[in-house]
């Protein structure tokens, strides 16, 4: 059976939680190796993958998303849920809440966002970097579980692994952010190359610096996540049943 969907856990996901038969597999890639686990869902075959790998060890900036998104579609994969911890820029954006994010600003300054560096030239289109029938599927199944997601919102990528000063977050948010995070930037772009449906389901964390009323911290972030983590995952097990 083909694996159809595949979940990309991010800080404080980082095991596929309720699948049966699990196995975990190193996948070798043009890039170098990718870890990913495959059980059954429902009867249905689920890929996943931590993308900070076990024990949260490699940093934003350090992460393979080449290899990552490569296994992937080596695999058959053509569904990718993702979820990544952030940062609010509004304050209609509360800890604990979750934004089904449909656009993204670059601000990551040394990573390398491409397959296409060598032999060809291909410039992807990025008028909708995340899969608008899979975002529309997540949120009819949030409102069928009953749950509150922000329908849409402006993911800004920064570089990492620092957080961020107060005037940057003053001037991502005057040219239209929602939330910052340091993982959807290649991962979002290398999906698009791959010709994978894609769709992030953040989880906010904390207000991001100037907006909060004290200093951040990674524990903030990790302990939000691990309070709120029970709905991203039923959001997308149901997701996957339906
Ligand atoms: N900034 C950047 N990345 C983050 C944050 C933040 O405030 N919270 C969670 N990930």
């Amino acid at each position: 059976m083909a694996v159809k969907y595949a979940i990309i856990g991010g800080t404080g996901v980082y095991d596929p939680g309720q699948v049966d038969d699990a196995r975990t597999d190193k996948i070798h890639t043009p890039y170098g190796e990718a870890t990913v686990t495959i059980g059954t869902y429902a009867g249905k075959h689920v890929a996943f993958m931590a993308r900070h790998g076990e024990g949260h060890a490699t940093p934003p900036h350090r992460i393979n998303y080449r290899a990552n998104i490569w296994a992937l579609k080596e695999i058959g994969v053509e569904q990718v849920l993702a979820t990544a911890a952030v940062g609010s820029l509004q304050l209609a954006l509360a800890p604990g809440e979750l934004v089904l994010v449909d656009d993204v600003i670059d601000m990551t300054k040394s990573r390398i966002s491409t397959f296409f560096d060598a032999e060809r030239v291909v410039h992807v289109d990025m008028s909708d970097p995340y899969c608008g029938r899979l975002r529309q599927h997540l949120k009819d199944t949030a409102d069928h579980l009953g749950y509150h997601v922000h329908d849409g919102g402006v993911y800004v990528c920064t570089e990492g692994p620092r957080f961020e000063t107060k005037a940057e977050i003053q001037m991502y948010s005057r040219l239209g952010g929602s939330v910052v995070g340091m993982t959807s930037i290649p991962e979002v772009t290398l999906a698009k190359e791959a010709e994978l449906c894609y769709a992030t389901v953040c989880m906010v964390t904390n207000y991001a610096a100037g907006l909060s009323s004290h200093p951040l911290t990674h524990q903030e972030v990790v302990d939000t996540m691990r309070d709120n983590v029970g709905k991203i995952r039923s959001l997308f097990y149901n997701f996957i049943e339906r």
